[in-house]
């Protein structure tokens, strides 16, 4: 079976260090690894607008920072085809065919669904397409054949639900679609990183924040403004380690060989968090490491969007690429999967004979 990957996001901002280890950076390596056959990297602004429908400039603009973004981390358009959502209106028409095999009653039991419901207090004004967005991102998934899903934690539940309508369709109308697997990195620190406030999670509207295009001064500033454990006052009292973000960024980021070049008086985390566990090791000196340690895996992402940022329109015509040769595959799955619902009336000349057949007078 060929091998396929599809994945996105919604260009609602710029990409920060919590897309980047989440999902990025194991996307890069599945790419170079050369063992799939195709690659599909969706800017999901379909998916965007189901709640942002009165802030289209927003999803307009994010578009192309999305874009940025994935190219400084290293997607290479030659390996990976990166597309636009609205532009392949199969998608849309997949969908429409699949919300006949759900009900209400299980998108409402989503529980990534359930937390952004609350948190946008959007309670009795749920957007109906913000409602069924699961569903369309099983059109996603499945219009491209994918087998593999790399996508944050946060994601698991829309590959549940992608089975669920793969196997309904397949079971109702023959086998057609794929099902697909999650694809999450192993590193436990990597699947959900905390803000630099120290909240569960990183997001725009809490400004807890690094991006990948923020320049070498923020990062420094945002790292040694991080919250840590707030009971390790002095330097020489004993502190957490657990859910310190300070901790989990270093767990998340730390590569073999940095201790030897900027902090050589450990050899390894290990060593570093038993003797912050113990006092006497103060947050500063951990911070001015993790902003060594995140300097060096951001700084040729940085230098690499600032190559890109000089040739705008040579990105639009990447998306372009992508979008037409990724809708040449949806457009594939719409018509196996047309013929498999039997509405393919145009294309079925049995159909044809037979109902001249059953009006035929002898
Ligand atoms: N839901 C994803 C997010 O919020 C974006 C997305 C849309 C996606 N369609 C997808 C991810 C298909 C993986 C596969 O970031």
């Amino acid at each position: 079976m060929r091998k396929v990957i599809l994945t996105g996001d919604r260009p609602t901002g710029r990409l920060h260090v919590g897309h980047y280890v989440g999902s990025l950076r194991q996307r890069v390596e599945l790419q170079n690894s050369g063992v799939y056959d195709d690659i599909f990297i969706m800017i999901a602004d379909a998916q965007a607008l189901t709640d942002n429908a009165e802030n289209p400039e927003k999803v307009r603009q994010n578009i192309v920072e999305v874009a940025l973004d994935y190219l400084a981390c290293g997607i290479d358009s030659q390996k990976s085809k990166i597309l636009i959502q609205s532009q392949i209106t199969e998608l849309f028409e997949l969908t429409a065919y699949y919300m006949n095999l759900v009900t209400v009653a299980r998108l409402q039991r989503n529980p990534t669904v359930k937390s952004e419901i609350q948190m946008r207090e959007f309670e009795a004004s749920i957007p109906v397409g913000f409602f069924a967005y699961p569903i369309s991102q099983a059109a996603d998934i499945t219009a491209f054949k994918a087998t593999v899903v790399p996508v944050g934690e946060d994601q698991q539940p829309m590959l549940e639900q992608t089975r669920e309508i793969v196997r309904k369709f397949n079971s109702v109308y023959g086998e057609t679609l794929i099902e697909p697997d999650i694809l999450l990195p192993d590193n436990k620190a990597c699947l959900r990183l905390p803000g630099t406030d120290g909240m569960a999670k990183m997001s725009k509207s809490l400004n807890n924040c690094i991006y990948l295009s923020d320049t070498a001064d923020e990062v420094r500033q945002k790292v040694m403004g991080m919250y840590t454990d707030p009971n390790h006052i002095k330097v020489s009292d004993p502190g957490k380690v657990e859910g310190n973000p300070v901790f989990v960024y270093l767990d998340a980021f730390y590569k073999e060989g940095q201790f030897e070049r900027y902090l050589p008086e450990y050899q390894n985390l290990d060593e570093l968090k038993a003797h912050y566990r113990r006092g006497g090791l103060g947050d500063v000196k951990v911070k001015k490491f993790l902003n060594s340690v995140l300097q060096e895996e951001l700084e040729p992402i940085r230098n690499r969007r600032k190559e890109y940022e000089k040739d705008i329109p040579y990105i639009y015509e990447v998306l372009k690429k992508g979008t037409e040769q990724a809708r040449e595959v949806a457009s594939q799955t719409l018509a196996d999967v047309k013929r498999a619902m039997k509405i393919d009336y145009f294309e079925d000349i049995e159909l044809i004979n037979e109902q001249a057949q059953k009006y035929k007078v002898d």
